[in-house]
């Protein structure tokens, strides 16, 4: 089984190109399918999640063609299936983007039904009521959810609970329902306004996107569209807090630097300096870093995709901080296994209160998800001595070439899938 192998101590130092928003990826693939036309698909990263993606829509009968590493040309129309299999709803839970997709364009979608997964419960119920009220019928029974209209009627629809999914999900049904409809509580983050624009760029008429309401006009049709992912903010706060943590100094390139201030303003509050330019962040961390609290808050407060990250950190600030996750409840199973690693963190319901210790020291770790397990591959580098971390497939659904972009900033990580390729690692980092 691959794992990484790390040895800690080096400071991370030097300039990070940023790939395309999985998250936006996720959603733009699925509306890709709404049109008979072809898209193309420019900054695609090439992670596992968008990979499962793009099988799913081969798996129904469009044709997916690469042109590069990451940009794609997609084409629904020869989709002679409008049900999405099981297999790939358990490899990645946003397959579900295909209910609003196909029910746009189709009007019916047949998709298995997402289980638990380790961040915590994540029911569906917003993205059904959403369905509902744009008229379709939704009957849940055998692991899979069926959703169909006669037609799909424009609806002033309320989130009980502030959504990525189910917002993305209805704006998608909406973009071709008959007449108006409302999102009201819609979820702000930025992958959300870029599958509004790339739908836009399709035709669709969706207002309001990156506020909390958002106002869709739908239009019966969708045309083809070339279009470019936006920069992920996650693997961009993911890079920023390797430099705070190593007390390194690291440019993230190709960013939107306005979707990274929850993460700049916390990083400049524990004592990093930050260099804004119009698409680059320089984060530098020259000194001790201090404590600091953080509540995870819909965008634009501190994403829960970036809890991890932080927490690592603050385990190596001086004094003591707050952690409060108030969007998944399971999302500190990290906290074991940087305990392993002489952190001192204690976890009440959804709050861990960490208290900076002054060194990692290097262990054997397993990822126990996609941000935590990047979170402790940051987390090692910081430590004395060496670590192994397991699992690494999780890391690999969200975070494309992890260990090259952090060997060229002078991490000393690689892949390793025996004890021999171990071995040779450690004769090799000295
Ligand atoms: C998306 C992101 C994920 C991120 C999360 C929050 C993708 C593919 N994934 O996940 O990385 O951590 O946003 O920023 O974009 N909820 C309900 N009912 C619903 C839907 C959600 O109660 O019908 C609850 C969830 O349990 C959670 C909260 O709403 O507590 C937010 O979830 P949501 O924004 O939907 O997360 P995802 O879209 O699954």
């Amino acid at each position: 089984m691959e794992q990484y192998a790390i040895k800690g101590g080096n400071p991370l130092v030097g300039e990070v190109e940023i790939g395309g928003a999985k998250n936006a990826a996720l959603g733009i693939l699925a509306a890709t399918v709404m049109t008979d036309d072809v898209c193309v698909i420019e900054n695609l990263p090439d992670v596992r999640d968008t990979n499962v993606m793009l099988q799913a829509i081969t798996s129904i009968g469009g044709s997916v063609e690469s042109i590069d590493r990451h940009t794609y040309r997609i084409s629904g129309k020869n989709i002679v299936d409008q049900t999405i299999d099981e297999d790939y709803i358990k490899k990645i839970r946003a397959s579900y983007y295909f209910l609003g997709a196909l029910l746009g364009k189709y009007k019916n979608a047949r998709v298995s039904l997402p289980g638990g997964c380790n961040i915590g419960s994540r029911p569906i119920d917003q993205h059904i009521k959403g369905f509902k009220a744009l008229g379709a019928d939704v009957t849940i029974g055998g692991g899979v959810i069926v959703v169909e209209a006669e037609r799909l009627h424009g609806a002033h629809i309320y989130m009980d609970v502030v959504s990525v999914g189910a917002t993305i999900n209805v704006m998608m049904a909406a973009a071709m329902a008959e007449g108006q409809t409302t999102i009201e509580n819609a979820a702000k983050e930025p992958h959300v306004v870029d599958v509004a624009n790339f739908l836009n760029t399709m035709g669709a008429n969706i207002k309001g996107a990156g506020t909390d309401v958002i106002r869709i006009k739908g239009v019966p049709r969708l045309h083809g569209s070339e279009y470019t992912i936006i920069p992920d903010q996650i693997e961009a706060g993911t890079f920023m807090f390797a430099a705070a943590i190593t007390r390194g100094d690291i440019t993230v390139k190709n960013v939107i630097p306005k979707h990274l201030e929850a993460i700049s303003a916390k990083l400049q509050e524990i004592g990093c300096e930050i260099d804004e330019s119009d698409d680059a962040v320089r984060v530098v961390a020259t000194k001790q870093l201090s404590h600091t609290h953080v509540k995870t808050l819909p965008y634009p407060g501190f994403p829960t995709d970036m809890q991890p990250q932080i927490a690592v950190t603050l385990g190596l600030s001086k004094g003591t901080s707050i952690v409060t996750e108030s969007i998944f409840e399971n999302r500190f199973k990290y906290v074991d296994e940087l305990a392993r690693m002489g952190a001192s963190i204690k976890v009440e319901g959804n709050t861990a209160i960490i208290d900076g210790v002054g060194k990692y020291t290097g262990a054997s770790i397993v990822a126990p998800d996609l941000r935590a397990g990047a979170a402790l591959v940051i987390a090692a580098l910081a430590a004395d001595g060496f670590t192994t971390v397991e699992d690494i497939k999780y890391i690999q659904r969200g975070y494309e070439d992890f260990h090259l972009k952090l060997q060229s900033l002078g991490g000393m990580i690689d892949i390793v899938d025996s004890d021999k390729d171990i071995q040779k690692f450690k004769l090799k980092i000295g």
